[in-house]
């Protein structure tokens, strides 16, 4: 294997590390919206805090992302690759957008049950897209890397 075949496997394994990551920082946003009722002043502000970490978590991650290094490879090595990785950066911007008004959302309290029920499905929604998002990068990902490294099961 030459040096540059041994780089990418670095590459790989950086871009998953930061998706488990990111996977445990959605647990913790989950489990602070695990109350039934609509939650407590205190529970508000847990809920803003856990969801300001992850937007901070998240904006750093498609900026490495964007910054290249990332799916260039995978392009690289199968160009119809290409489109497919351009459509899944283009929506970092909306993804967090949705997670501000999200967070606007909170704060604006007062929640009466009906409200904190449409909120936690506002935030299941908006979970969904990003594991969505995180799964289309995988993808591409093992497409343009499998022919060498065997990812497929
Ligand atoms: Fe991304
Ligand atoms: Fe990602």
């Amino acid at each position: 294997m030459s040096s540059i075949d041994r780089a990418d496997p670095v590459i790989l394994g950086h871009v998953l590390a930061e998706h488990r990551e990111l996977f445990g920082q959605m647990q913790a946003v989950r489990a602070a919206y695990a109350a039934e009722g609509p939650p407590t002043r205190d529970g508000v502000a847990e809920i803003v805090t856990t969801l300001r970490s992850l937007r901070e978590h998240l904006r750093s991650h498609f900026a490495q992302e964007e910054e290249g290094g990332f799916m260039e490879e995978s392009i690289a090595r199968m160009p119809r690759l290409a489109a497919q990785a351009t459509a899944i950066l283009s929506q970092h911007p909306v993804l967090l957008v949705q997670l501000d008004r999200l967070i606007d959302s909170t704060l604006s309290g007062g929640m009466t049950a009906a409200a904190w029920v449409a909120h936690r499905e506002r935030f299941a929604g908006f979970a969904a897209q990003v594991q969505a998002h995180e799964r289309s990068e995988n993808a591409v990902l093992q497409d343009g890397y499998n022919e060498d490294l065997g990812l497929v099961d």
